[in-house]
């Protein structure tokens, strides 16, 4: 039985069964697929984080709708007032939604031979950024939170995301108190590309993004060059 006492542990990590183990190299880089018989949220421990470590989670809850749900993203952008206050009446279903889209991709691909890499948004880079920068630095949420802006960025040039969107996905990780960005020097961006290289979702040498074509719908495996990559990082 897993009882998840965090926002981000309730809607992503206590779901679906991946266990892991952190290397010096890298964060869950060893890992199995095990299933809980159980997992257990109880809305009660979320009064009890920290304000940073509550709006961290909040990176993954976003991340939902971007991948899988237009209507979950506009009710996020509706209701984030009370969300920050922690409503349990407006965050109840909305954890619940979480759940339920992490447990429809699970349950068509467990082993993460395709569907499941959508839950991968904005990972690449932010998986890197923990790395490079120093594990504790950013926490998790902070991380994948520039990591799907860079993300849309990337999602804009490549699929056609409109600009609208764009703005749309940048603004609530803002209004959400999450950084939409990060400045590098060019010593620092050369560490991320080093750390992007390390991802688990690296294949032949190739970095793959998970991207969106529209608020709602992303396709995974995109292949998207270092230079492009380099460019949107430092915009
Ligand atoms: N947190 C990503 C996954 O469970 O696949």
């Amino acid at each position: 039985m897993q009882i998840p006492t965090t926002l981000l542990a309730q809607v992503d990590s206590s779901v679906g069964g991946k266990t892991g183990v952190n290397l010096r190299a890298g964060k869950n880089l060893v890992g199995a697929f095990y299933q809980p018989k159980l997992v257990l949220c109880d809305l009660e421990t979320l009064k009890t984080l920290p304000e940073r470590e509550f709006r961290a989670g909040l990176a993954e809850v976003i991340k939902y709708g971007i991948i899988y749900d237009a209507k979950l993203f506009t009710q996020i952008e509706r209701d984030l007032p009370k969300i920050l206050k922690r409503n349990e009446k407006v965050l109840a279903p909305i954890i619940a939604r979480c759940c339920e889209i992490k447990a429809d991709v699970v349950s068509q691909d467990e082993t993460e031979s395709g569907l499941r890499a959508i839950l991968n948004f904005g990972h690449t880079i932010g998986h890197a950024i923990e790395n490079s920068v120093g594990y504790g630095k950013f926490l998790h949420g902070e991380a994948i939170s520039i990591g799907q802006v860079a993300a849309a960025k990337l999602s804009n040039r490549i699929l056609k995301l409109p600009q609208h969107d764009v703005e749309r996905i940048e603004n609530l990780f803002r209004r959400a108190g999450l950084p939409p960005q990060i400045k590098l020097n060019s010593a620092q961006r050369q560490k991320l590309f080093s750390a992007m290289r390390l991802d688990k979702k690296v294949s032949g040498g190739e970095i793959k993004f998970v991207l969106a074509k529209k608020i709602g719908r992303v396709v995974w495996g995109q292949k998207v060059s270092p230079a492009l990559i380099d460019e949107i990082l430092s915009a």
